[in-house]
């Protein structure tokens, strides 16, 4: 007998299955339904992520009673929406690493991704370049090296680095220099290694590979980058003024994503932060909610149980980095914050938020009350509360993860959900940890990588001093000035 059919797979597990059998002259249709992920006929099935329309689950419950013999069931009356999509893109392609303005002139930038040091810097044409923190000559690290127009200098032998050398291939980056000109001829065939890097809308992307190269043209892109671009994504970003932070964590970069997808902690974590009447400690409310799964991104939009029609927050999933929350439908969002996940190494992460809005957009009213710093002083804040969740959530690739039977979902997490099985379906396939070398400490570059608030606390200090600062100098010094006069 041919194996039973699969028909039906949502993605919080089960399954339902059709087959054929015949009594007599006469052919039945059997289903059976398998719970909870326990399929005896489809073991990979928590990769299958097909899209169901959970506003039906009431049908789906009737399907799931067992069926009385003999009783055939029109596969149509079933009313599942199954949608053969499912997210293309892994965990190689483009990570947002910073803000444009992050990166000065004559600056080497230290960071990692999947635990394998970078440095980013610009060149001698002003184009932003990637490359590993690796001299070819002996292996040391660019650490204590300088940067000057463009040419790196290693601080070990003194190489000299630059696109300009002495290659014609702009996309090397060539040694023009070590010790004396005896060696010319070693140098020229000595370039550096490279990770495709470009500048866009404020941001510097780095496309993260399976591996870098020393010329460009040999790195193909995993995903293209313009996934992220907003106005692609329903969002029309001239309307809107932003402000962003970047902040560090040391805990798992998935763990962050998960509580970017997680609605529910909005009103219990930062419920007495968030400057949204809606959000709030007394008013924890469930959702109705929608999902939507394309080969670019994975959408989850919340609907008020009450009005149904009105859309509360829609959260956006772009892989691998970026996720977007819509404070309403997104062509006319009251705000959107733009949220760009940088996956450091074990344990270690980053997240750069921008938040666009369509109020409070003259300069001048933001500059008197301090609205940039503000804005700054509201954003440690609530990432302040989200570390305090995250960083004794430690289960990662290397712990291991929380296991299914150890956690029971809310209807609200689906997308959570969803986001895990991609993520282990990801990781299994691109292997991005594959450069771990599990001897190797890389915690002697925390100190150098890690800047950011809430982890290091430093510049969170200084807004907190810039705001008492610029309070005094705009209010207080008039009057004491005009108490003075008079
Ligand atoms: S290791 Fe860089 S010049 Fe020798
Ligand atoms: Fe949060």
């Amino acid at each position: 007998m041919a194996l039973p059919e699969l028909i039906y797979a949502p993605i919080d597990g089960g399954t339902i299955h059709r087959y054929e059998i015949s009594g007599g002259k006469r052919k039945f249709l059997r289903f059976i339904g398998c719970y909870l992920g326990q399929c005896n006929f489809h073991k990979n099935i928590f990769m299958e992520n097909r899209q169901i329309n959970f506003f039906k689950s009431k049908d789906f419950n009737t399907v799931l009673k067992p069926f009385k013999k003999g009783t055939v069931v029109k596969i149509d009356s079933l009313d599942i929406r199954e949608n053969q999509n499912e997210l293309k893109i892994g965990l190689f392609g483009w990570y947002a690493i910073c803000p444009s303005k992050e990166l000065k002139k004559n600056k080497l930038n230290y960071f990692s991704l999947y635990n394998e040091p970078l440095v980013l810097y610009r060149d001698e044409n002003e184009n932003v370049r990637c490359i590993k923190n690796i001299c070819p000559h002996r292996g040391a690290s660019f650490f204590g090296g300088t940067l000057s127009n463009g040419v790196i200098t290693c601080p070990y032998h003194g190489a000299k680095f630059s696109s300009g050398g002495s290659c014609q291939n702009l996309d090397r980056i060539t040694c023009s220099h070590i010790v004396d000109n005896n060696y010319d001829n070693y140098a020229k065939r000595i370039h550096l290694s490279q990770y495709k890097a470009l500048e866009k809308n404020g941001y510097i992307f780095v496309h993260y590979s399976k591996k870098s190269d020393t010329d460009l043209n040999n790195i193909s892109e995993d995903s293209p980058i313009g996934n992220y671009d907003l106005t692609d994504n329903g969002f029309s970003e001239k309307d809107y003024v932003f402000e962003e932070a970047l902040v560090d964590f040391k805990c798992d970069w998935s763990r962050i994503i998960e509580n970017h997808l997680d609605i529910l902690h909005l009103f219990w974590v930062h419920g007495d932060t968030i400057p949204d009447k809606d959000v709030n400690k007394n008013v924890l409310v469930s959702f109705n909610q929608k999902i939507n799964v394309t080969p670019k991104y994975i959408e989850s939009i919340y609907y008020y149980k009450n009005n149904p029609k009105n859309e509360f927050i829609r959260i956006k999933y772009i892989p691998p980095g970026r996720i977007l929350i819509y404070k309403g439908d997104p062509s006319a969002a009251r705000y959107l914050q733009v949220l760009d996940h940088i996956p450091l190494g074990d344990n270690k992460a980053r997240v750069i938020v921008r938040h666009y809005r369509k109020f409070l957009q003259n300069k001048l009213l933001n500059n008197l009350l301090l609205f940039k710093e503000n804005q700054r002083k509201i954003f440690y804040k609530i990432f302040d509360e989200d570390y305090m969740i995250l960083k004794t959530q430690t289960y990662n690739h290397n712990m291991g993860y929380v296991s299914k039977d150890e956690i029971k979902l809310l209807g609200e997490d689906r997308i959570i959900n969803y986001f895990w099985k991609w993520y282990k379906k990801s990781e299994d396939k691109d292997e991005p940890w594959r450069n771990i070398n599990k001897t190797q400490n890389l915690n002697v570059y925390d100190k150098v990588i890690m800047k950011y608030p809430p982890e290091v606390k430093k510049l969170e200090i200084i807004n907190n001093i810039n705001i008492i600062r610029k309070t005094f100098i705009r209010f207080a010094a008039p009057l004491i000035f005009f108490m003075l006069i008079i």
